[in-house]
């Protein structure tokens, strides 16, 4: 308890706050995260299926696990962490400070409950990228093309329906046709270069941090909070369990973080 009172009078000095969030933040809403018991779909592990590699070999594997995804996420509500980080940040910029929030997550719920100008690092699910002219289209429909619909089962023994290349979502432009994609950054690709500059800027000018349901093991993500805390800045971690980067930070609240971060922002 004296750790948290101590970190919320850190936090209420502090005139650049840095959130940065993992996919433990949105688990208390329904979202799996990868890591957890909910990180198989099918008999497939889900990372092994957020590669440029799956896609290739099946894309409409692929895009059945990506359109279970977009419906799951398009039911689920923000939770008390994500409004309260919504709620904080309004109150901070009122303040006339900043508090930017960096997210590892695809899922749009620090956006759904009030958030602005979220970075997102890994791309969202709300968002399609054509594999031939790369044009990026904002996409909510559910289900995205009619072949996906009613193809998502998760059950282990669901055989993917093989939705044929020319059924699977295709691009709008004229002329182009090219088959779409998530505009996700799966396993083994890099970051957009304008997302990692902003990302730079906000790590070496922040005055405090918060580090979300992040296991801390995916890079580049992983390495922030810890460049953060090597430059003498406050760090705080919220997580319901230590994590390989736990001991380069001043303080680590364990718990469900729709209990400790609410607590730790009503500043
Ligand atoms: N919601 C999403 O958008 C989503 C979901 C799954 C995976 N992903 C993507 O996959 C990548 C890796 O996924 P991952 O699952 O290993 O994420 P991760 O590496 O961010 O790990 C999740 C972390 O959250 C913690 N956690 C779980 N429940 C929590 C709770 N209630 N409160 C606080 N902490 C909690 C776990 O202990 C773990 O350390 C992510 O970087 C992301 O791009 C996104
Ligand atoms: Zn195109």
């Amino acid at each position: 308890m004296q750790a948290m009172k101590s970190f919320r009078e850190t936090l209420s000095s502090a005139k650049n706050i840095l959130i940065l969030t993992g996919s433990g933040i949105s688990a208390e809403s329904g979202v799996p995260t990868f890591r957890g018991a909910g990180g198989f779909w099918r008999k497939y592990k889900a990372p092994s299926l957020a590669t440029p590699e799956a896609f290739s070999a099946n894309p409409s594997l692929v895009w059945e696990f990506y359109e279970y995804r977009r419906t799951l996420v398009s039911k689920v509500k923000p939770n008390k962490a994500h409004e309260a980080i919504a709620e904080f940040q309004t109150r901070l910029h009122d303040e006339g400070k900043n508090v930017t929030i960096i997210t590892q997550n695809i899922d749009g719920l620090h956006q759904k409950a009030g958030a602005k100008d979220v970075i997102e690092l890994h791309g969202s699910l709300y968002r399609t990228r054509c594999t031939k002219c790369k044009a990026i289209k904002y996409n909510d429909n559910i289900p995205i093309c009619p072949a996906l619909e009613g193809k998502i089962s998760p059950e282990p023994d669901f055989i993917s329906s093989g939705v044929p290349l020319e059924e699977l979502p295709r691009c709008e432009e004229s002329s182009c046709k090219g088959l779409l994609r998530p505009d996700i950054v799966w396993f083994g690709e890099g970051l957009d270069s304008k997302v990692l500059d902003k990302t730079r800027d906000a790590v070496d000018s922040c005055d405090a941090c918060l580090i979300i349901g992040t296991s801390s093991v995916v890079y580049p993500a992983a390495m922030f909070a810890p460049q953060v805390a090597s430059r003498g800045i406050p760090v705080a971690e919220f997580n319901i369990e230590v994590t390989p980067a736990t001991r380069e930070f001043q303080y680590h609240f364990e718990g469900p973080c729709t209990i400790t971060v609410p607590e730790a922002l009503a500043v």
